[in-house]
């Protein structure tokens, strides 16, 4: 069910302190949060951003990048680690200007029919440069919704997958679907941490069942051996 005292503390902290001047934020354009949110599914936020630059350089829209030769692409990716996810970012630009005319699709379930663009990722992207009330479960937001709800399980299992999910969506606000998105992803990388939660700072720490049973160090729980 929804839980408005959740999202609106989400949102009340991103405002106050969550990251607002990330090269990625403060704007609107899909081909420039796609290109991010790719880059940022597997490389920290600090390695991700002098390539950014040189990447929109280089590739300022979804046209540059859809005609550019693999080699050009693959050299302006290299030393970001998974090549595969630029295979599939140049695969990925070709669509959108060969299906979409150019324009990243706003509804989530089209997005993640492009090559490297999951459920996660297609929701970032759509709430990010549409607004579209859809709802993300990265890494560190599984992190934060095993403690905050004290959910047992490997949260990569399948039936603890689709539990979260069926959380994720229920708990989308209203209203500010990106500040709320945005301070979710803070939430996780900067407070709700693996090793050292700082819990003092969290928003979320009164109603956290981690916290109030002394098992965060405990959740999520890890892979099973
Ligand atoms: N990781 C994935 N998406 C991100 C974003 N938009 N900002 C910061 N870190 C992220």
């Amino acid at each position: 069910y929804a839980d408005p005292g959740f999202s609106e503390a989400v949102i009340r902290w991103q405002r106050q302190h969550g990251r607002h001047s990330l090269p990625w934020q403060n704007t609107h354009d899909a081909y420039r949060i796609w290109l991010s949110e790719i880059m940022l599914q597997q490389t920290q936020v600090a390695a991700v951003i002098p390539y950014y630059q040189r990447f929109l350089d280089r590739f300022p829209n979804v046209q540059a990048l859809a005609e550019a030769p693999s080699e050009d692409v693959m050299a302006h990716w290299a030393g970001l680690g998974y090549y595969t996810r630029a295979r599939n970012l140049h695969r990925c630009a070709q669509r959108v200007v060969a299906e979409h005319g150019g324009i990243f699709p706003r509804d989530p379930g089209l997005l993640a029919e492009l090559p490297g663009i999951g459920r996660s990722t297609a929701a970032a992207i759509s709430a990010f440069a549409y607004g579209t009330r859809a709802a993300i479960l990265d890494g560190n937001v599984k992190r934060v919704f095993c403690r905050v709800f004290g959910i047992d399980g490997f949260p990569g299992a399948k039936p603890v997958e689709d539990q979260l999910w069926l959380r994720a969506v229920a708990l989308l606000p209203e209203q500010d679907v990106g500040a709320y998105t945005q301070g979710l992803m803070d939430l996780g990388a900067t407070l709700c941490t693996r090793g050292r939660p700082a819990c003092e700072r969290c928003p979320l720490a009164a109603q956290c069942v981690a916290r109030a049973t002394g098992r965060t160090h405990l959740l999520p729980t890890p892979k099973p051996k």
